[in-house]
C-alpha cells in the first residue's frame, strides 16, 4: 500500500510517512542481519536510492560490495539484475540490440538487462570504455534507444556500481566525466578483527537471507518525501561555498590547494550535495536539512568528481583528502530553525 492510499483509508498523512519511514529503519536491519558492519556502506546505500542517485562502491576483492547490493536490492523490492562486466562485454549485452528472425524475414528488438529497478554492475571498471560509455549514458538518460526507438527505463531506476580500486591489474578506470554520474563514490574498507570473528560465525554454513521490507512505490514515496525536505537559504550558500572552494580555493583560505586541484567539482556535485544532504536529514527522522547533513555526505560527493594535477597525483595526495581541507576551511553557517523560516 502507498501512502496516497493509507491517506483514503482515513489515517493522516503523516502517520502514512510514519509508516513509511518506520519500513526505511527496518530495511537497514534487514540488510544488517546479514552484513556484519560496514555501517557506512549500507546507510549510502539507502541515502543514493532516496536521492534517485548511482552508486559507486569502492573497495578490495571480498569486502561484501557485491552481497551488500543483492541484499539491499531484495529488501528493498523491484526487479533486480546483475551484469558481472568483463573485458569481451559490447555495449549491446548491455542494452540490448535487433535481432532478425529467419522464419517471418523480421527484425526484433529484444531488450537488455538494464531494464529493472536495481542494476547491479559488478566490477564496471573491468570492461572496455564502449562498454562502460553505454552503462553511463543509461544512467544519465534513464533511457535506451534502439533502432531509432526510445525505450523508457522503469522507475525507480538505480544503478549500484562496483569497482576495484583503480591500481588493481586489468582494469579501465572510469574516466571522470563518468565518474561524475554517480551520486557516491563509497570506499568500503576491511572489516575489523572483531567483524571478521563475526562474519565467521554468520557466514560459514548457512548465510542469513534478506526478506523484503519495502516495494517500489514506497520507496518511490519516500524519495518525494526526502524532496521535500527544507532547505534554508544559508544552507544553500554553504553549499555553493563548499563547491566554489574546490574551483577557486585561494580565495577560501586554501592557497596550497590550488597546486593540488587541476578542476574543481562540477554543479552535479552541487545538485548532489543537496540532495544526498536531504535523503540523509531523512533518513536521520528530520525535514529540514542541517549543515551536517552536507558535512557528513561531502566526502562521498565530491570526491571522485575532484580532478588532482599530475603533481598531486604523483606525490599521492587523496581527493578525499582534499574535500576534507575545504570543509575545515569553509565555516559552515549557524542556522536556527523556527516555523516561520520553514
Ligand atoms: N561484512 C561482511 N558481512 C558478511 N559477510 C561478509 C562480509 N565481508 C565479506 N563477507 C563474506 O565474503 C563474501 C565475499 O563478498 P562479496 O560481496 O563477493 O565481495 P566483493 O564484491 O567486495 O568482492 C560474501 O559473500 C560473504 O560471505
Ligand atoms: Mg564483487
Amino acid at each position: 500500500m502507498t501512502v496516497a492510499e493509507e491517506r483514503s483509508d482515513g489515517s493522516g498523512p503523516d502517520e502514512g510517512a510514519d509508516a513509511d519511514l518506520r519500513l526505511l529503519q527496518q530495511s537497514i536491519a534487514e540488510v544488517r542481519r546479514v552484513i556484519v558492519g560496514q555501517d557506512h556502506m549500507i546507510e549510502r546505500l539507502l541515502v543514493a536510492l532516496l536521492a534517485r542517485g548511482h552508486c559507486l562502491l569502492e573497495g578490495v576483492p571480498g569486502v561484501a560490495k557485491t552481497l551488500a547490493a543483492s541484499t539491499l536490492a531484495t529488501v528493498v523490492g523491484g526487479t533486480f539484475a546483475r551484469i558481472q562486466f568483463t573485458p569481451d562485454l559490447v555495449p549491446s549485452d548491455i542494452v540490448g540490440t535487433r535481432v532478425y528472425h529467419p522464419s517471418s524475414e523480421s527484425f526484433d528488438i529484444e531488450l537488455g538487462p538494464v531494464f529493472v529497478n536495481f542494476l547491479l554492475a559488478d566490477e564496471v571498471n573491468r570492461a572496455p570504455a564502449k562498454v562502460q560509455s553505454a552503462l553511463l549514458e543509461v544512467m544519465a538518460e534513464r533511457q535506451v534507444t534502439l533502432a531509432g526507438r526510445t525505450h523508457p527505463l522503469p522507475r525507480p531506476f538505480i544503478v549500484l556500481a562496483t569497482q576495484n580500486p583503480v591500481e588493481s591489474e586489468g582494469v579501465y578506470p572510469l574516466p571522470e566525466v563518468q565518474r561524475d554520474r554517480f551520486l557516491f563514490r563509497v570506499r568500503v574498507p576491511h572489516p575489523t578483527a572483531t567483524e571478521e570473528l563475526e562474519i565467521l560465525h554468520r557466514m560459514s554454513v548457512s548465510p542469513p537471507l534478506p526478506g523484503r521490507v519495502l516495494d517500489p512505490a514506497r520507496l518511490t514515496s519516500l524519495q518525494k518525501l526526502a524532496d521535500q525536505v527544507s532547505v534554508h537559504q544559508l544552507v544553500a550558500d554553504y553549499v555553493v561555498r563548499l563547491v566554489m572552494a574546490t574551483r577557486a580555493p585561494g580565495e577560501y583560505g586554501l592557497r596550497e590547494l590550488a597546486e593540488a586541484i587541476e578542476i574543481g567539482v562540477s554543479p552535479r556535485a552541487t545538485l548532489g550535495l543537496v540532495a544526498a544532504g536531504r535523503a540523509l536529514a531523512l533518513l536521520r527522522g528530520r525535514d529540514y536539512l542541517l549543515p551536517d547533513d552536507v558535512r557528513d555526505v561531502a566526502v562521498d560527493v565530491m570526491g571522485h568528481r575532484l580532478m588532482l594535477t599530475f603533481d598531486a597525483l604523483a606525490d599521492g595526495v587523496e581527493p578525499d583528502e582534499v574535500v576534507r581541507r575545504v570543509l575545515s576551511a569553509v565555516p559552515p553557517p549557524l542556522v536556527v530553525w523556527n516555523q516561520a523560516q520553514r
